[in-house]
């Protein structure tokens, strides 16, 4: 994305959003303890992983190797762990859901149904993620409200009743421009596959390039309707 960072509005609304991120990672490590904070790689997670290093805070950083992630996300895992000394806590499928998963639907089902695409997400990342917030207080995720239309009028602060544990939304308010330029300004390492038109990325198979203009969410399972595009993470109850 283009960024000029001479836009002093834009270095203004970055640098106040910014403090006020910070001083909600401080609260939520102090009031929250163990709180965790759930890491795709994605732009807006590494904007997040920098301003919680910035304050040292103490919340475990940790991602879910879903087994089919695309090379240049673990190319970033590692760059994280040189850049800033992370080594990211990374959580696993149980081979036992997977094994069964592929032999009953195949290794690709996923682009057949919804269901089973659903089923995929659920080995994949829900359980894995569900083992990550046991035990945790609260967890804190990089969505913003302007990523799609499942995620309008998304609050910085709810309960998430499937998980039972608070979570944070610390960068709801942001915009594209400003989560890049945050990266441009703080030379922030970020994912390879963003500067080839994938604003959004997740598992290989199920995310693709975008054309300027677009959702930016479009490119994650692009065969799927748009309001049925959420993996299971994060699930919205009335
Ligand atoms: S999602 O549908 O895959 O969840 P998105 O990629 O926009 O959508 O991610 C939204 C948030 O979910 C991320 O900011 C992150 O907090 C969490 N998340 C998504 N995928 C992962 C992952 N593989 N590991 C850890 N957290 C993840
Ligand atoms: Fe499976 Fe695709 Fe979900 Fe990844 S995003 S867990 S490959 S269905």
């Amino acid at each position: 994305m283009n960024i000029d960072l001479n836009e002093s509005a834009l270095l203004e609304s970055v640098a106040g959003k910014s403090a006020a991120a910070r001083t909600l990672l401080r609260q939520i490590a102090s009031d929250f303890s163990p709180a965790v904070f759930a890491n795709s790689l994605g732009a807006e997670d590494m904007v997040l992983t920098d301003l919680m290093l910035a304050d040292k805070v103490a919340i475990e950083i940790f991602s879910l190797d879903t087994g089919r992630l695309p090379l240049e996300t673990y190319d970033l895992i590692a760059e994280v762990k040189q850049h800033y000394g992370l080594a990211l806590t990374l959580y696993y499928p149980r081979h036992e859901l997977v094994e069964t998963y592929t032999r009953v639907n195949g290794i690709n089902a996923f682009y057949e149904s919804v269901e089973l695409r659903k089923g995929c997400c659920h080995a994949r990342k829900v359980e894995p993620l569900q083992r990550a917030l046991a035990g945790k207080k609260a967890w804190i995720t990089g969505m913003r409200a302007q990523q799609s239309a499942t995620r309008e009028g998304l609050p910085i602060r709810t309960f998430d009743a499937s998980n039972g544990i608070e979570k944070f939304n610390p960068l709801a308010d942001w915009s594209e421009k400003e989560v890049w330029a945050y990266i441009k300004l703080h030379k922030v390492p970020y994912n390879a596959l963003h500067d080839s038109f994938y604003p959004s990325i997740g598992c290989a198979p199920c995310t693709r390039a975008i054309t300027p203009g677009e959702d930016v969410r479009s490119g994650r399972w692009w065969w799927e309707a748009p309001d049925s595009k959420e993996c299971g993470l994060h699930v919205k109850k009335a």
